[in-house]
């Protein structure tokens, strides 16, 4: 069975910029629906049931039609929010260091520039769905719970969620409010990591 992962901080550890309330209702309700629906709708693939999330999610191409939807949805819901947590940290924000710093510098000017950039690409999503930093430093997006994983490619070194059940609570309609205040928790220590273990 898939499980939910424990958040590797305490729901109020990010309160500053993103409430106790809002952590509690996006991990405690909405990654945890997104598990139990996964079991339920693999009740009959117990080999499916059987993956790590993350290998299940890379199958997408090659699972029965029958749980196609729920593999793209559901899995890709349950990925994406379990490494979104990695991402945020109540030790995280400012700015990163060594290769990943230099990278980002060397592709977009500066690192004011690259979050310019991330900001605008996440604040262009229509709708629901996330926006990524790939490892070669190129920024995506991807509507519902898709995720480039899904189709064969890299995992992302960081990623937002930008469904409005991510900051509707905290910031109402104001997605731009959200995204300012996520790059205070934004967790580069993570990301530096994620971004030296694929290209060293
Ligand atoms: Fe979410």
């Amino acid at each position: 069975m898939h499980k939910l992962p424990e958040l590797p901080y305490a729901y109020d550890a990010l309160g500053k910029y993103l409430s106790k309330n809002i952590m509690e209702l996006h991990h405690a309700q909405h990654h945890r629906l997104y598990v139990e629906k996964l079991n339920a709708a693999l009740a009959d693939h117990p080999e499916l049931l059987a993956m790590p999330v993350a290998d299940l999610v890379r199958s997408y191409q090659s699972v029965p039609e029958a749980v196609k939807p729920a593999v793209r949805n559901l899995a890709g819901g349950h990925y994406n929010h379990s490494l979104f947590w990695q991402w945020m940290s109540p030790d995280g924000g400012g700015e990163p260091s060594g290769p990943l710093m230099d990278g980002l510098v060397a592709r977009y000017g500066s690192f004011q520039a690259f979050v310019d950039a991330y900001t605008e690409k996440s604040l262009g999503v229509f709708g629901s769905g996330w926006s990524w930093l790939m490892p070669d430093l190129s920024i995506e997006t991807s509507p519902n719970q898709d995720t480039p994983v899904a189709e064969g490619r890299p995992e992302p070194i960081l990623g937002l969620d930008v469904w409005e059940h991510a900051y509707y609570v905290d910031f109402t309609y104001k997605r731009a409010d959200y995204v300012k205040a996520w790059w205070n928790v934004a967790n580069w220590q993570h990301a530096q990591e994620r971004y030296e273990s694929d290209t060293m």
